[in-house]
């Protein structure tokens, strides 16, 4: 390999990992201020090996403060403006997840299939999560 590739592949990976991190400073800003990137982190994704809380509510088996925490998460959700999307959509589909989450707090029967179904990750993503750039 040539010296100047090689210098020019050096300052590559650094200008990447400049870029990486200034990207996640922005993503840990942005949750502050976002209800629907609080919710996910919050309910829906889990580290590694641990099930999120929307999983453990899917099964019956979320506890109760987790339940009231998930509705006031998805109730900021739904009043946040999604990035990308129909809004009437958008309204409808938080719309059910609250009903679900409400209706799983007040230990309705049935509620935790109902909470699934809406809880649909990709249903929600496909339209309303930006792609990755
Ligand atoms: C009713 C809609 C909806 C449902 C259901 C939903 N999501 Fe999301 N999710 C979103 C939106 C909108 C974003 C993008 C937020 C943004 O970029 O501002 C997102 C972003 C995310 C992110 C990235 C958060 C971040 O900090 O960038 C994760 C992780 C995630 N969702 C996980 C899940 C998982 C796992 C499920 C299913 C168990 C799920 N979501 C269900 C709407 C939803």
């Amino acid at each position: 390999m040539k010296e100047t590739t090689k210098t020019a592949l050096r300052a590559t990976a650094v200008l990447a990992v400049a870029f990486g991190l200034c990207i996640t400073g922005l993503t840990a800003a942005d949750a502050k201020s976002n209800p629907i990137k609080e919710a996910m982190k919050k309910y829906n994704a889990a580290p590694k090996g641990t099930d999120p809380v929307c999983k453990k509510a899917s099964e019956g088996k979320a506890s109760k403060e987790e339940i009231k925490g998930m509705l006031a998460a998805y109730t900021a959700m739904a009043a946040a403006k999604p990035p990308q999307g129909d809004a009437a959509k958008w309204k409808q589909l938080c719309d059910a997840l609250v009903a679900a989450t409400a209706a799983l707090d007040k230990g309705e029967a049935g509620a935790a299939d109902k909470f699934k179904a809406a809880v649909n990750c990709k249903a929600c993503h496909t339209d309303f999560k930006p792609a990755k750039k």
